[in-house]
């Protein structure tokens, strides 16, 4: 049993006995003003809280000079499959390909988005899933990974489940915006949300914080938190009952996310993979993407905030960047890895992540206090720190153009505007693919406000197909929906 299972089992009185035998007995400086509600709402975040991970946090993170530092030594590229038309072999992706349509006609795979972040960058209050995207009919982001999971389980004949990995402050209003949409079409059993874990916030001095005088200041515990809460929530379990053991991962910002890939599929299931990850070449050498590296034989992912300027920008003899291969955030997991990963213990744990936060806390009156400079740590796990855990990993190249336009920020890159040209540069492409007449700016994007949906083609394969069965093509112009 964990300690903070074992914690839920402890009377008011035995917890705030381990918070004092831990140093932690600041916790409940306020206790004895607290009313009975507020009184039961505090031991329960309380229950939440691990506290020997937290002192091992400390002594890892906080108290040490540097803590939290990243490795940097003996970095080099990580090897990549690359796409045919990058050198790949044309062969091996097209035996990928019908691997991973096998898998997905057997019914072996799951969907599953990681939703939990705040959106904080984006200026946006609400879940960001909920976001509106599409150039012409303004799909929320959740409308369009959902219309993509139903078109690819009626291409492979079966039905796939959707896990959704919530935080607390967005779960309810996830789960409402599905329901009022009446699950977009999918079967309401095969939708699963599930909550992430939370971690508490520490001063430099290692003392949990309160953010208010009953309220512990808990946050998210990070993407990587991912793989405890879907061992934690029963999801592992169902996915087992259902016969799916392979587990297609992507974040909720990116609207042009093929949800499921068959190649991709294919290529990591073909080798035995416990975990692989798709990567685009970096479009500029600051961009804030985390890059796949090689380290004393096993891949990682290091993060652009942790790579130095001047490595960003080493280059080959040929001119062209040397650590270019761009994480894009969507990974294929076994499920049985995620299980490994999320029992944790030993060796096999996702490390945490140190990173220092302005955080509203009480002062000793009880009065809330924003401080003007960062006063404390947050921890957070990231799921790309399971790759050097993984038997086989593969990093496999992708179409920035197909693949990738995540909505990050307000304005400027990758931001909603981006993301819609983008999406109608995708539109355009398969258009004029399938034989019809697209004009477009110099930049490929239509002049026309063009929309395709999932269900109509959700990859220019799907596209074709559907395309090629209209008995009258329609003319590409303003308002154009094909549905
Ligand atoms: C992330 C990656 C980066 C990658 C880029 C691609 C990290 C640390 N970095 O950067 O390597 O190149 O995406 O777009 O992830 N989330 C949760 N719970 C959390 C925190 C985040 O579910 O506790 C989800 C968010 O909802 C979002 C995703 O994880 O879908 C990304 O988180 P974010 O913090 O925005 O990462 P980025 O800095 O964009």
């Amino acid at each position: 049993m964990s300690a903070a299972v074992a914690f839920l089992f402890m009377t008011p009185d035995t917890l705030i006995s381990a918070y004092r035998a831990a140093g932690q007995g600041q916790v409940f400086a306020f206790w004895d003003a607290l009313d009975a509600a507020a009184r039961a709402e505090l031991a329960a975040q309380a229950a939440e809280i691990d506290l020997a991970e937290v002192e091992r946090l400390n002594r890892a993170l906080v108290f040490q000079a540097g803590g939290g530092g990243v490795d940097l030594a003996d970095l080099e590229p990580a090897p990549c499959t690359r796409l045919p038309e990058n050198g790949g072999r044309a062969d091996e992706w097209a035996a990928a390909r019908a691997a991973g349509e096998a898998a997905l006609r057997a019914g072996r795979v799951a969907a599953f988005t990681v939703a939990g972040g705040q959106g904080t960058r984006l200026g946006y209050d609400g879940p960001k899933g909920t976001f509106r995207v599409t150039p012409l009919k303004g799909k929320s982001l959740f409308q369009v990974f959902a219309e993509k999971i139903r078109a690819a389980g009626l291409r492979y004949g079966r039905p796939l489940h959707w896990f959704i990995m919530t935080s607390h402050a967005n779960h309810a209003q996830t789960e409402e915006f599905f329901a009022a949409h009446r699950y977009f079409g999918l079967d309401r059993g095969r939708v699963h949300f599930f909550r992430q874990g939370r971690m508490p916030a520490v001063g430099f001095d290692g003392k949990i914080l309160l953010e208010g005088r009953g309220a512990i200041a808990l946050s998210p515990d990070g993407h990587g938190g991912s793989l405890r809460a879907l061992h934690r929530s029963g999801a592992l379990d169902l996915m087992r009952a259902e016969g799916v053991d392979t587990i297609s991962y992507f974040q909720v910002d990116n609207p042009l996310v093929r949800a499921v890939d068959p190649a991709f599929l294919g290529f990591h299931l073909l080798a035995g993979s416990e975990m692989s990850s798709k990567m685009v070449p970096k479009a500029y050498p600051e961009e804030k993407v985390g890059l796949f590296c090689r380290q004393r034989g096993r891949v990682a992912v290091v993060e652009y905030s942790d790579m130095p300027a001047a490595r960003q920008r080493e280059t080959n003899p040929d001119g062209s960047l040397r650590f270019a291969a761009g994480n894009i955030a969507i990974h294929v997991l076994s499920r049985d890895f995620a299980r490994r990963l999320a029992a944790g213990g030993g060796e096999v744990a996702l490390p945490f992540h140190r990173a220092d936060k302005k955080i509203a806390t009480v002062d000793a009156a009880g009065q809330l206090v924003k401080p003007g400079a960062a006063n404390g740590v947050k921890f957070e796990m990231f799921v790309f720190d399971a790759l050097p855990f993984a038997a086989n990993p593969l990093v496999i190249e992708t179409s920035r153009a197909e693949d990738f336009s995540p909505v990050k920020n307000a304005e400027g890159v990758d931001s909603p505007a981006t993301a819609r040209d983008d999406q109608l540069r995708q539109f355009g492409r398969w258009l004029r693919a399938a034989g019809a007449e697209v004009a477009t700016d110099a930049s490929d994007r239509p002049h026309a406000g063009i929309e395709i949906s999932p269900l109509f083609g959700y990859d220019l394969d799907s596209f074709r197909s559907r395309w090629a069965q209209l008995p009258v093509k329609p003319v590409v112009v303003d308002g154009l929906y094909l549905e």
